[in-house]
C-alpha cells in the first residue's frame, strides 16, 4: 500500500488514558517551532543520546518544510497546540536492511504514563507492516526501564545487549540494547486478521 494513502487517516483524533483529548497527525510545515519547544522540554539526561544540535533551528526548519516521510516519517501528537509526543519510523530505503524499520519515541516529561508513547508508536507499526516492512527494531539505553516496558507491551523482544558499549555526551557507558519485533506483512497480515 502507497504511505501516502496511509497517511490520509491523519489528522486522528485519540483519547488518552486520563481522558485528555489530543490529534496524531504527521509533521508539517509549520510545526518547526513548537516542535523545538518539545525537544528542549525534555531533561538533557533523555536528549544525551540525540545527534543532532537540537538548539540550531535551522535543523527544525529542514525536518518540517523538506520532510522525506519514505525515509523518515515523524508523528507528533498534540495537545492543543502545543506537541507532546514524538515518534518516527526510519527506512533504509535500500541494502541489507531495507526490510528493517527504526522507531524512536519521545514523550513530553508533562504528559507521560498517559499511552502518548503506545498510541504512536502503534501507529507506526501499523504503517510498517502495510508499507511491507518486515521488521522493526529500537535502540534503548539499558537504563531506560520504562522504554524497555513499553516496546515489550508492543510486542518487541531484546535481540541483543551489549554492557558499557555506548557512550553519553559526557562519556559515561551505558548499556546498548536494540530491541526487534517481526511483522506480517500486509497480505498475510490481511488474511489472519493480526
Ligand atoms: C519511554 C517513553 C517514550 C514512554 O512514554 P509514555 O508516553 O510515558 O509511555 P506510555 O504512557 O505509552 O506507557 C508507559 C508505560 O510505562 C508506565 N510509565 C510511564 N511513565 C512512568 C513512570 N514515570 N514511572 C513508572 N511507570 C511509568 C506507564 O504506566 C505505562 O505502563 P502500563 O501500560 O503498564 O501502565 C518516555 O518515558 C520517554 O520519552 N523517555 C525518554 C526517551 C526514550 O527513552 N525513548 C525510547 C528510546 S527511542
Amino acid at each position: 500500500m502507497l504511505l501516502i494513502d496511509l497517511l490520509d487517516k491523519y489528522p486522528m483524533e485519540v483519547t488518552l488514558r486520563d481522558g485528555t483529548r489530543c490529534t496524531v497527525r504527521p509533521v508539517s510545515r509549520r510545526d518547526d517551532v513548537k516542535l523545538q519547544k518539545f525537544f528542549l522540554a525534555v531533561p538533557e539526561e533523555e536528549r544525551l543520546f540525540i545527534k543532532q544540535p537540537i538548539t540550531d533551528q535551522t535543523l527544525f526548519r529542514q525536518w518540517c518544510r523538506q520532510p522525506d516521510f519514505e525515509r523518515n516519517l515523524p508523528l507528533l501528537m498534540l495537545h492543543k497546540n502545543k506537541v507532546i509526543g514524538e515518534a518516527t519510523l526510519h527506512q533504509r530505503g535500500g541494502g541489507w536492511k531495507r526490510h528493517v524499520g527504526l522507531i524512536t519515541v519521545l514523550t513530553h516529561p508533562e504528559f507521560r504514563g498517559r499511552d502518548v508513547s503506545k498510541v504512536l508508536v502503534s501507529e507506526l507499526i501499523n504503517i510498517a507492516r502495510h508499507c511491507g516492512l518486515r521488521k522493526l527494531e529500537a535502540e534503548v539505553n539499558g537504563e531506560r526501564k520504562i522504554a524497555l516496558h513499553v516496546f515489550a507491551q508492543l510486542g518487541f523482544n531484546v535481540l541483543m545487549r551489549l554492557h558499557d558499549y555506548v557512550l553519553d555526551m559526557k562519556a559515561v557507558p551505558h548499556d546498548y540494547v536494540l530491541l526487534g519485533k517481526n511483522l506480517k506483512v500486509e497480505e498475510e497480515f490481511a488474511g489472519i486478521g493480526g
